[in-house]
C-alpha cells in the first residue's frame, strides 16, 4: 500500500504542473533578478545533468537548454515556479569543466561561487553527482564553500539508469557516508533519472519544503 500524500505531496504535484516560466539569463552577478522570492539552484559538473533534471522536475522539455556536450549552459537560468510566483528554479554552469579555455572555467567558477556564497534569496543548492562517478574532489570544494558559506544543499545523484543496481547502491552508500561529514549536507542522498523519472517525485518534494 502507497503512503498518504503529505501536504507538500500535494502542493508539489500542483506547483510543477503549473505555471513554470524563464525569466532571465544572468552571465554576471550584476544582471541577477532582484531577490524577492526563494531560490533553489541546480549546481553540478559539466555534463551531470542539471538542466535535464530541471526539465524533468518541471515536467516540461526545452525549458532548460541541454546538450550531449560539455558546457552547455553558460548562465545563471532564473525559472519562476507559479502564478502567483511562489519560487525560482536556478540553473547553473557546469563547473570542474577541464576542456573550455581557462579563462572561460575561471569566469564560471567565479560566477558560480559568488552566487552559491553571497545570495540571500538562496534557500538550497542541489549538488548532483554522476552515479557513475560519485564524488569528485571539485564537488568537494563546491561542498565546502556550501558548509562555510551555511547553505543548505542536498546530494543528487543523476543518471542512475546508466549503472547497475549494485553500482548504485555502492555509490549511494559511498555518497552518503560523506554527506555525514558536511556540515550542511542533508544526511539522505536523492537518487535520480531523467530518462526513467526515477526520484523525480522526492526531487520536487524536497524542493518544496526547501522553498516554502
Ligand atoms: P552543462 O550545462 O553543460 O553543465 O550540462 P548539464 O549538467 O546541464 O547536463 P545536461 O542536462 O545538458 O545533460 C547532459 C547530457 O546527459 C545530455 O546528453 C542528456 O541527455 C544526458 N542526460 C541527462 N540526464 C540523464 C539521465 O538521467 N539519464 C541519461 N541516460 N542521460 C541523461
Ligand atoms: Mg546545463
Amino acid at each position: 500500500m502507497s503512503e498518504p500524500d503529505t501536504e507538500s505531496d500535494v502542493l508539489a504535484r500542483k506547483l510543477f504542473s503549473g505555471p513554470i516560466a524563464f525569466l532571465k539569463s544572468a552571465p554576471q552577478l550584476k544582471f541577477l533578478p532582484e531577490a524577492g522570492v526563494p531560490e533553489v539552484a541546480f549546481a553540478g559538473r559539466s555534463n551531470v545533468g542539471k538542466s535535464s533534471l530541471l526539465n524533468k522536475l518541471a515536467n516540461r522539455t526545452g525549458l532548460a537548454r541541454t546538450s550531449n556536450t560539455p558546457g552547455r549552459t553558460q548562465e545563471l537560468n532564473f525559472f519562476d515556479v507559479g502564478e502567483p510566483l511562489r519560487f525560482r528554479l536556478v540553473d547553473m554552469p557546469g563547473y570542474g569543466f577541464a576542456k573550455a579555455p581557462k579563462e572561460v572555467v575561471r569566469k564560471w567558477r567565479h560566477l558560480i561561487n559568488d552566487y552559491l556564497r553571497g545570495r540571500q534569496a538562496l534557500k538550497r543548492a542541489l549538488v548532483l553527482v554522476d552515479s557513475r562517478h560519485g564524488l569528485k574532489d571539485v564537488d568537494r570544494e563546491v561542498m565546502k564553500m556550501l558548509d562555510e558559506a551555511a547553505v543548505n544543499y542536498n546530494l543528487v545523484l543523476t543518471k542512475a539508469d546508466k549503472v547497475k543496481a549494485s553500482e548504485l547502491e555502492a555509490v549511494e552508500r559511498s555518497t552518503a557516508n560523506e554527506a555525514r561529514t558536511h556540515s550542511a549536507a542533508h544526511p539522505d542522498i536523492i537518487v535520480t533519472s531523467s530518462e526513467t523519472g526515477l526520484g523525480i517525485d522526492r526531487l520536487r518534494v524536497a524542493v518544496i519544503e526547501a522553498a516554502l
